[in-house]
């Protein structure tokens, strides 16, 4: 029986996981693995996702932890070929641009292991972004690359990937939200937090080149007590950037501005029900730029630019940067009812992991359940 090994490590890795390894498993007669390296291990940056995504908790946990980028990247790279040698997978299914992506590449490319990357092909051209040089290494090793969209292939072809290696498949992590919508919408989560809809702001932080820089970490939560004077913001906040928050001393003057409201990192359904009913979100994460455009809710990127470019192109994503002017201005603006209104990008149908299961069974020779019509 043909194998495939899925590996997942931090937070946004689960949601792009469970569609591909439920689809193969409706569709197809491929053996799967699940091995989790273990990067984030609190139980609400992981362990409540698997409750929330109905997945089986993972087949092989390697519990690796945190570390330097060196530490956590070469630990996870031992115990990996340990488990690669003894299960001999005839595939490698990567998702993301953590470093449990680039851990998992090196190992498998270099055991001759066919190796496939979803997500692939986007680029911030940012080399002091930790995911950019995952997102450029990982690529560069994959035998098939699955795309979100179309911008990911042009990047791929700039850099010379056999075009017969690209498969434009669809955004994953999608499939995770429109599967997951109904039962987010049926949570109490706003009435808990006291919230009206269309009434409160959704904000997140944890880019180490935003939140690991005093300088840049105090003018954008200056930009979130700005908007909290006008209406209540929800801010669940990362264990790195929770740990800056209180190494800077920024707490005391969190603490006098009530309508911002930290709270701990929330599960996937939880999340959803917050961001889906948001007037807005501001945020320097990937996935949630993705998110916000499926779901039309408009979305302030406080970076400099992003390697999601569709979000901005089509749906309702601004890449407003980290001047904290500009960012009170495009939140005025906002909140004022002036908003980007976006589509939902082509292939960005719920279907993805379909499409994914079915090219695996295809390039594997393994009888598939039923095709994808
Ligand atoms: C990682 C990814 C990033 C992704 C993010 C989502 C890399 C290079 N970065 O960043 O692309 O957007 O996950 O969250 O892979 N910590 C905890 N509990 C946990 C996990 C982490 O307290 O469960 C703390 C530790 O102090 C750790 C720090 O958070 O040192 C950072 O964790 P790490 O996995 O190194 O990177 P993230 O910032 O989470």
């Amino acid at each position: 029986m043909k194998k495939v090994i899925h590996i997942v490590g931090a937070r946004p890795n689960f949601m792009k996981v469970a569609p591909i390894h439920k689809a193969i498993a409706a569709r197809t007669s491929l053996q799967q693995l699940v091995m989790h390296t273990g990067q984030h291990y609190d139980a609400k940056m992981s362990d409540v996702f698997f409750a929330d995504l109905g997945m089986a908790a993972p087949d092989i946990h390697l519990g690796i932890g945190s570390g330097s980028h060196a530490e956590q990247t070469a630990k996870m790279m031992v115990e990996m070929e340990k488990i690669f040698l003894k299960e001999k997978p005839d595939l490698v299914s990567v998702v993301g641009d953590v470093n449990s992506t680039i851990a998992a590449a090196l190992v498998t490319s270099k055991l001759a292991i066919p190796l496939s990357h979803v997500e692939a092909g986007l680029r911030s051209f940012e080399r002091h972004m930790p995911e950019e040089i995952n997102r450029v290494v990982t690529d560069r090793l994959s035998d098939m690359l699955l795309t979100p969209s179309r911008d990911a292939d042009a990047n791929l072809l700039k850099e010379g990937i056999d075009p017969k290696r690209i498969h434009l498949v669809g955004n994953v992590m999608i499939d995770s939200l429109l599967s997951s919508k109904e039962k987010a919408d049926q949570l109490p989560t706003l009435k808990q937090l006291g919230l009206t809809p269309r009434a409160y702001v959704v904000a997140t932080l944890h880019r180490p080149s935003n939140v690991d820089n005093p300088k840049l970490l105090a003018g954008l939560l200056s930009t979130l007590i700005h908007v909290a004077k006008k209406v209540p913001v929800v801010f669940p906040v990362h264990p790195r950037t929770r740990k800056m928050i209180s190494e800077q001393g920024h707490g005391p003057e969190l603490e006098k501005t009530p309508a911002l409201k930290l709270v701990d990192p929330m599960g996937y359904l939880e999340f959803l029900s917050l961001t889906s009913q948001a007037q807005l979100v501001m945020t320097d994460s990937g996935g949630l730029q993705e998110e916000t455009t499926a779901l039309g809710v408009p979305c302030l990127t406080l970076r400099e630019e992003t390697e999601r470019p569709v979000t901005v192109e089509v749906g309702t994503n601004e890449v407003v940067g980290t001047d904290p002017v500009r960012i009170r201005e495009a939140a005025d603006r906002v909140l004022s009812g002036n908003v980007k209104k976006g589509r939902v990008p082509e292939l960005w149908d719920g279907r993805t992991g379909e499409r994914i299961a079915d090219l695996y069974a295809r390039v594997l020779g393994v009888e598939q359940k039923r095709a994808f019509g």
